[in-house]
């Protein structure tokens, strides 16, 4: 009985289980990749290529923060690599753009009491994964380096498998620490580290013969194309554990200063939350970009916005065969090691008042790119999971105080006599 009251109190007060000030002033600071950034999740809202959007996690969390003034450091970017999270989201001062104009406001890092981490996925490059074995499309926006799928396979696997994962993600999180305890709240800082999640079911082989090419939908070109097989399945999502189970190790290395593994696929119970939200779930016709139970973007097959005579993608487009178009695919390679460094010597040869000039119109410009980096992101329901699951650990780590008032329990809940919320 008294388990079932706690179970509802969980449940229904879950929306209410916001973070509350534990000072005249909260300041916090998000940090991280485009998993933090939320891309395409609602509205682009700033931050040039890093792709922030409206409602990602943690522009979730921090609407949530109850009460008080409150400030926010949101200082995420999409495609953002370990080092690039040390170099340009640990800032002492704010800067407006760098590494070059494209990327837009960087903020400080403030004086947070915690902070919110998303990071390693582009290390593994899971965008290579994701756009050579799933999406098989050719660059058009400066995506991840094109390689054959077996060739990205490896390297993924390479890069997994390499020992410096764990050493590049366990100093970056030392690094965000030092900073975090050398600000006024000294060593009760707290860092909240997320992982990432399997993105597909593999409980049937409904999905065996479905491609996710872009050319192959929505009307099948007739030309090979990776197929969703259980075994590519298993293969992905075995990727995610392992990348997981890496930032894991991380976290554990620095786990007495504060440091705290949340893991996107579990509920409050322990329970796989993203069951039923995954793609090639059983019964579901994929790819189906209208599942209303998908917790993840799919890529916007049919969708009239999609057209490469958009004229931002245009630019881009340009500006890829301009710096890499003539080159071979091991010269690139060899050229640019990190897609990302590829990346931006492509932005470097945007012109400067080509994107920033346009369409009402940077935002047009930025989001007509997000609207496609999207895909294998969270969806609007997915960031408010995550948004929750911070919440309940931090909570955890500091209780809220015992209510001694009706005013200060979650909604639906009353103040108990020993002040513990009891509801439903
Ligand atoms: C952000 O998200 C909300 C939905 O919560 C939406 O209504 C709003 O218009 C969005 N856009 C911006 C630019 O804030
Ligand atoms: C680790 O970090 C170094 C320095 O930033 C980088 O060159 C290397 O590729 C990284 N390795 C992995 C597996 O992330
Ligand atoms: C996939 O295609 C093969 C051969 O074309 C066929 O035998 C098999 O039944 C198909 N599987 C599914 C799940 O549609
Ligand atoms: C991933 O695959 C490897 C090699 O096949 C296997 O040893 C490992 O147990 C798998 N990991 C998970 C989490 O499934």
């Amino acid at each position: 009985m008294f388990r079932l009251i706690l179970l509802s109190c969980l449940i229904s007060g879950i929306h209410s289980l916001a973070i509350h000030p534990r000072a005249d002033q909260l300041e916090w600071t998000s940090l991280g990749d485009s998993y933090a950034s939320g891309v395409g999740s609602t509205d682009y809202v700033d931050g040039g290529r890093c792709l922030r959007y409206n409602e990602s996690y943690p522009i979730l969390v921090n609407k949530d923060i109850s009460t008080g003034d409150h400030i926010f450091n949101h200082a995420p970017c999409s495609g953002a690599l370990h080092n690039e999270i040390a170099e340009w989201q640990l800032l002492d001062e704010k800067k407006n753009s760098g590494p070059n104009w494209q990327y837009g406001p960087r903020p400080a890092f403030g004086n947070p009491s915690f902070a919110t981490l998303t990071a390693g996925g582009d290390d593994i490059d899971f965008p290579g994964i994701i756009f050579n074995c799933i999406v098989d499309v050719s660059l058009w926006f400066g995506g991840p380096t094109r390689r054959t799928c077996e060739d990205q396979r490896t390297y993924s696997w390479g890069r997994l498998q390499d020992p410096a994962l764990v050493s590049n993600l366990t100093s970056l999180i030392q690094k965000i620490v030092e900073k975090g305890r050398s600000r006024p709240i000294g060593d009760k800082f707290k860092l909240y580290v997320t992982g990432y999640p399997k993105f597909f079911s593999a409980e049937t082989r409904e999905c065996d013969n479905v491609t996710f090419a872009r050319s192959a939908n929505p009307v099948d070109d007739g030309k090979e194309h990776p197929r969703m097989t259980l075994e590519v399945r298993q293969e992905f999502n075995n990727m995610s554990d392992t990348l997981n189970a890496a930032i894991r190790s991380a976290v554990s290395n620095n786990a007495d200063k504060g440091v705290t593994f949340i893991d996107i696929e579990k509920d409050n119970f322990g329970d796989d939350a993203l069951k039923g939200h995954r793609y090639c779930e059983p019964g579901v016709k994929e790819p189906d970009p209208k599942n209303t139970e998908l917790y993840l973007w799919h890529y916007p097959y049919n969708d009239a916005k999609d057209d490469q005579s958009d004229p931002t993608v245009a630019l881009l487009e340009n500006s890829y065969n301009q710096v890499v178009g003539q080159l071979s695919a091991q010269d690139i390679l060899n050229r640019w090691p990190n897609t990302v460094d590829m990346q931006n010597a492509m932005f470097d040869a945007v012109p400067e008042n080509g994107i920033q000039d346009k369409a009402t119109s940077t935002t047009a410009g930025w989001d007509s790119i997000g609207f496609r980096a999207r895909v294998f992101h969270p969806q609007v329901a997915y960031h408010r999971f995550i948004r929750d699951r911070i919440f309940s650990q931090y909570n955890q780590d500091f209780p809220p105080t015992p209510c001694t008032s009706q005013s200060c329990c979650p909604s639906g809940c009353t103040c108990g006599p020993s002040g513990v919320p009891v509801c439903g």
